[in-house]
């Protein structure tokens, strides 16, 4: 039952990837999409300032061909993201809108997105990043909770579930690989939630790793822990970025190290009965964030540029 998955690029309408998914004219991107995925993520496409534009105004054409190509393919689609801190409009960031309105917009956008593509749609990552590292909720720079209080996190999730009862409905986080203070956040909020009848059926972990640091070595105990409360669990968004100083090449230990964490996530997913879903964040180097985000760093996923495979591809192969 386990799903694997890729982001998808492009869209045209965002300063990293201000190219249309690549899907639509890059016939070997396309291929390896169709056959190498059984999941697909938007990785631009659904955020607000993607899809949302102006208050009365929603793009939905870039979506809706993931959706046609996820169908067209027998995949899955992960819906990515619904409440969020970063990637808003500056309309909405910048309206001085009273909490009854911003109330009133949250839930609009929800029901009007989600709704769009019930029975399309597997998993939804409703809320993302919601805390900030020490375990603390983003007071200050989530507008949502900010403006309305950490209920309207429940509220969220209420109507994504009466927008497609179907859908399973997630929190999704980046640093919370292992058990730490972040972590725990979840672990307390979660059942707190659950005992309040709110629809939350899972947990879902970024993964986005650097060489630089140590695997997270305790990242199966944490996804069992949230397994242990009844909920799903899942890997949305790994990449495995490397130190490459321009114009060079990666040693064959870095690969082999990329590889290495690639293999170690996969396998603690596996080793967790409700871990369902495994999303590496973008395929290949051609199309990633990573050297546009972290600077000095980049090489992130699975394939080159020119889509020869990596060791790391060959080492999730190996464990599948
Ligand atoms: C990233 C995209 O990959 C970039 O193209 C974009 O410029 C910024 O966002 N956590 C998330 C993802 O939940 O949505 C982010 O995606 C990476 C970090």
């Amino acid at each position: 039952d386990l799903k694997i998955g890729t982001a998808v690029a492009g869209g045209g309408h965002h300063e990293t990837q201000p190219y249309p998914a690549p899907f639509t004219y890059d016939s070997a991107y396309r291929e390896h999409l169709a056959a190498e995925f059984s999941s697909v993520s938007p990785e631009n496409q659904l955020k607000w300032e993607f899809v949302h534009p102006a208050r009365d105004t929603y793009r939905f054409a870039e979506m809706d061909a993931i959706v046609q190509f996820a169908q067209e393919n027998h995949q899955v689609v992960r819906g990515h993201t619904l409440f969020w801190h970063s990637q808003n409009p500056a309309w909405l960031e910048q309206g001085n809108f009273s909490k009854d309105e911003l109330r009133a917009i949250l839930k609009d956008h929800i029901q009007t997105v989600v709704g769009r593509y019930a029975g399309k749609i597997q998993q939804w990552d409703v809320a993302n990043e919601i805390f900030n590292g020490d375990g603390t909720l983003r007071t200050t720079d989530n507008i949502w909770i900010r403006e309305l209080g950490p209920e309207i996190i429940a509220d969220a999730f209420r109507w994504a579930h009466e927008a497609d009862p179907k859908a399973k409905l997630f929190f999704n986080d980046y640093g919370v690989e292992g058990v730490n203070a972040k972590s725990n956040a979840y672990i307390k909020l979660i059942p707190q939630l659950k005992a309040q009848g709110v629809p939350v059926d899972g947990f879902a972990i970024q993964g986005h790793l650097s060489t630089r640091y140590g695997f997270p070595g305790d990242l199966q105990t944490n996804l069992q822990r949230f397994d242990d409360l009844g909920l799903e669990t899942a890997i949305t968004e790994i990449d495995v970025r490397m130190d490459v100083a321009a114009g060079t090449k990666p040693t064959a230990a870095q690969l082999e190290k990329q590889a290495s964490y690639y293999q170690r996530a996969l396998d603690a997913c596996i080793s967790v009965e409700e871990c369902n879903s495994f999303t590496i964040w973008g395929f290949t180097d051609k199309y990633s964030w990573v050297p546009v985000f972290f600077s000095g760093e980049g090489e992130a996923t699975v394939m080159w540029n020119d889509f020869t495979r990596k060791p790391a591809y060959y080492a999730l192969q190996e464990s599948l």
